[in-house]
């Protein structure tokens, strides 16, 4: 069968230089990290961030995440707080993004910021992203490697799925740990989570001693429709559903889950983090499959599953 994959690459030393080559050229690539992957093109060049934006389709307003190697670089973009302090060093280097001020001195494109004052940063864990960004000498603007309001990709594969060879180059990591987006925090006032993930309000709140508010709308619509329909795998999505309508695929989770042709299991054994580990996979599967929409049954709304839930929601907007 013919290779189609042409632009996937495994991260060995040649193909982390062709990598950071492609990077200093202000080109932009499918780099895996331990959530999704990410479009990562340099954070300090207003070229590299506009191709991004343009590839996405992401509307102009909507900011993107800032990836840093280490502390000493995050310093000379954002101001550092004793909450952020406190959760870097419990949480980080790891799946957690932290809103902060931004430095005077920050030579962050104004464009990745959406000319925002404040900057969504994280220290990502995956090793190739860090291989990378340990030969770079700046830091990486990285949205998830999809369309704006489809699913995040957890596969290089599902990178190239999105953007075929519009993108040249396609770091393989292999499959994402996590498979859902990073937490976000809010630090620059009183901590709010922007968006759950992989790590629990729990556990923040155990880490910095502070009650943590939950923000349920994070993102501000400027225009009618705009960015409700999120993380949508293209179909209709139905949640909350005890069983599917014909030609509908439903997907379930745990033991008691039937097995049946259109049934799709999260987790046999119940597990949230394996459920959410396979929610994207599983949506992309089965838009493959060529089903007209899909039900899914209510997941348990603690730990990883409130994130599993706030993507469902979004998807399911009409
Ligand atoms: O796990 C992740 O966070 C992945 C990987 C690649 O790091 N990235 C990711 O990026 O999910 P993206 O662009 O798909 O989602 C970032 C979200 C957006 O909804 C954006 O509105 C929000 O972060 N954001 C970015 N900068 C912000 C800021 N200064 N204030 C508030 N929200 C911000
Ligand atoms: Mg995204």
């Amino acid at each position: 069968m013919k290779n189609i994959y042409l632009n996937i690459h495994k991260p060995n030393l040649l193909n982390l230089k062709k990598a950071k080559r492609n990077i200093e050229n202000n080109n932009v690539i499918g780099v895996p990290t331990e959530t999704v992957y990410g479009l990562a093109g340099n954070a300090y060049s207003n070229k590299s961030v506009k191709k991004i934006f343009k590839l996405k389709k992401r509307p102009s307003i909507n900011p993107l995440i800032i990836h840093f190697k280490n502390l000493s670089d995050l310093k000379k973009d954002v101001i550092l707080n004793a909450d952020f302090i406190k959760l870097y060093n419990a949480l980080c280097p790891g799946p957690i993004t932290f809103v902060l001020n931004k430095n005077k001195k920050s030579k962050i494109s104004n464009f990745a910021l959406a000319r925002k004052k404040t900057v969504a940063v994280r220290i990502p864990k995956h090793r190739v992203i860090k291989d990378l960004l340990n030969i770079l000498k700046f830091p990486l603007a990285a949205p998830s490697a999809n369309i704006s309001s489809k699913l995040s990709p957890t596969s290089a594969k599902d990178v190239f799925d999105e953007f075929g060879n519009k993108i040249k180059f396609i770091l393989d990591g292999g499959k994402c740990k996590i498979g859902l987006e990073s937490t976000i925090i809010d630090l620059t006032k009183k901590p709010t989570i922007l968006r759950p993930g992989g790590i629990s309000v729990k556990k923040i709140q155990n880490i910095i001693k502070k009650k943590v508010i939950l923000k349920k709308k994070f993102i501000k619509i400027t225009a009618p429709g705009q960015l409700k329909l999120h993380y949508s795998p293209g179909i209709p999505v139905e949640i909350n559903k005890k069983y599917a309508k014909k030609h509908q695929a439903l997907i379930g989770f745990g033991k008691k889950f039937k097995v049946a042709k259109n049934h799709f299991n999260l987790s046999k054994n119940g597990s949230l983090k394996e459920a959410a580990n396979n929610l994207y996979k599983t949506m992309r599967i089965i838009k493959k499959r060529k089903f007209k929409s899909i039900a899914v049954n209510r997941i348990p709304n603690k730990d990883i599953g409130c994130a599993i839930n706030d993507r469902l929601k979004k998807a399911s907007n009409k």
